[in-house]
C-alpha cells in the first residue's frame, strides 16, 4: 500500500496509524469548543460543590487567622463548608518570598478551598492565580474590599479597586484568563456612605468572567465597626454570598430570606471554630474547648515551629477562653510563656484536662 501523508501501514499488526499532523482551522475550532465545554462543565462542578452544604456556608478569609492550622480545625467540624485562605499578595507569591510560609501551601487535601489574592497589577495577579491553581486551590478569590491603608491607599489594591472599576475589570479578566477554575471577588458596599456602587462592580465582575461574588455589608470607611447592612439581593447575573455580622443559624436564615445565595462567616469563628459545623449540623459544640485548643496549638507548632508558633497561639488562647472564669489571669500567664510544653500544661490546667 502506498503511504500517503495521512496514514502509514504498520507492518506488524496491520493498523493504520495517523501521524500527528497540524490540525485545520475547522478542527481547531471544534477542539476549542470542546475544551471550552469541558472547562465550563468542570467549573460548574466546582461551583456546585462550593454551594453543596445545605446551608451554603463559607468561612471568611481572615488575615493572620485563617491559616492552614486554623482551616484544619475548621474542616474537622465542617467537612463540607467552603473556606477562603487569608489574603496573599500577588508580589509575594510570584516572587516566592521564602519568609512567607503560606506561599508554599498545598491545597489539594483541603476540600472546597478558595485562595484569595490581592494586588493592583493585573499581569502579576494572573500569574499569582496560576500558582495557587497549580497548588490545588478550587477557586481564586480577588480581594476588592481590604480597607487597610497599606493595601487600599498605598498599593492601589483591595478596597481601592472599588474606586477604579476599570482596573478592577482588567484584573478580573487577567485572572479569569490565567486559570481554568472559577474566579470570584470579595468586596464591600462601596468606598464610603456616599459612594455605594457595589452593584456596578459586581456587574463588571460578571461581564469579565467572575463566577460569583461576596458582599460585605459595610463600606470601606466603616472598617469593621458599625452594623453590616445588606439590602434585598438585587438582580445580578452571578450568585452573591452575604457577609458581615453573621453569627448563627438565625443570621444565616436572615440573609437567605433577603435572597442571597450563601452566607460567609467571619469573626464569629474566633474562639469557636466549630460554629460553621454547628450551623451546618455536622457537629455540636465540643464538650471541652481545651481539647480543641490543644489540637490547634499542635497544628500551629507543626506548621510554624515552636518559636513563632507559641506567640501566634496567644490570640487564639484569649478567644478560646473569653468569658470563662479566671480567663484574664489565664491570658496573662499565656502571654508570658514561650515554651510549647508549658503552654500545653497551662491549657490542660485551665480546662481541667488530665
Ligand atoms: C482580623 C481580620 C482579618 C481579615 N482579613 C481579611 C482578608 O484577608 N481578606 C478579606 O477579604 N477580608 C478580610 N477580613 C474581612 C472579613 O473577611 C469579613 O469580611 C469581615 O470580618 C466581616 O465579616 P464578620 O462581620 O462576619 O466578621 C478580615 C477581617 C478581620 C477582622
Amino acid at each position: 500500500m502506498p503511504q500517503n501523508r495521512r496514514t502509514k501501514q504498520n507492518s506488524d499488526n496491520n493498523i493504520n496509524i495517523i501521524p500527528h499532523l497540524p490540525r485545520g482551522p475547522a478542527t481547531q475550532a471544534r477542539d476549542k469548543k470542546a475544551n471550552k465545554f469541558l472547562i465550563f462543565s468542570f467549573m460548574s462542578y466546582i461551583i456546585s460543590q462550593m454551594f453543596d452544604n445545605d446551608k451554603k456556608i463559607f468561612a471568611a478569609p481572615l488575615a493572620g487567622i485563617t491559616d492552614k492550622p486554623f482551616r484544619t480545625i475548621l474542616r474537622e467540624f465542617a467537612p463540607y463548608a467552603s473556606m477562603v485562605t487569608e489574603m496573599i499578595s500577588c508580589h509575594s507569591l510570584v516572587e516566592q518570598h521564602k519568609n512567607c510560609i503560606r506561599n508554599f501551601d498545598n491545597y489539594a487535601d483541603e476540600g472546597n478551598i478558595g485562595a484569595q489574592i490581592f494586588g493592583a497589577d493585573s499581569y502579576l495577579m494572573g500569574e499569582a492565580a496560576k500558582i495557587l491553581a497549580d497548588a490545588g486551590a478550587k477557586w481564586i478569590d480577588i480581594n476588592m474590599g481590604c480597607p487597610v491603608p497599606k493595601v487600599a491607599t498605598r498599593s492601589g489594591a483591595g478596597a481601592h479597586l472599588m474606586r477604579d472599576h476599570k482596573l478592577a475589570g482588567e484584573i478580573i479578566q487577567s485572572v479569569v484568563k490565567s486559570v481554568k477554575i472559577p474566579v470570584s471577588i470579595k468586596t464591600r458596599l462601596g468606598w464610603d456612605e456616599s459612594h455605594q456602587d457595589w452593584i456596578d462592580l459586581i456587574r463588571i465582575a460578571a461581564d469579565c468572567g467572575a463566577s460569583f461574588a461576596t458582599i460585605h455589608g459595610r463600606t470601606r470607611a466603616q472598617g469593621y465597626s458599625g452594623q453590616s447592612t445588606l439590602p434585598n439581593k438585587p438582580d445580578l447575573p452571578i450568585p452573591i454570598i452575604a457577609n458581615g455580622d453573621i453569627k448563627n443559624l438565625a443570621d444565616v436564615e436572615r440573609v437567605q430570606n433577603l435572597g442571597y445565595d450563601g452566607a460567609m462567616i467571619g469573626r464569629a469563628m474566633l474562639g469557636q471554630p466549630w460554629i460553621i459545623g454547628q450551623i451546618c449540623g455536622t457537629c455540636d459544640k465540643p464538650e471541652n474547648i481545651g481539647n480543641v485548643a490543644l489540637k490547634h496549638l499542635d497544628l500551629i507548632i507543626n506548621y510554624y515551629g515552636e518559636k513563632s508558633g507559641v506567640p501566634m497561639f496567644r490570640k487564639h488562647a484569649a478567644w478560646y477562653s473569653a468569658g470563662m472564669p479566671n480567663s484574664a489571669q489565664f491570658r496573662i500567664r499565656v502571654n508570658q510563656i514561650t515554651d510549647a510544653e508549658q503552654l500545653k500544661y497551662l491549657i490542660k490546667e485551665f480546662w481541667s484536662i488530665n
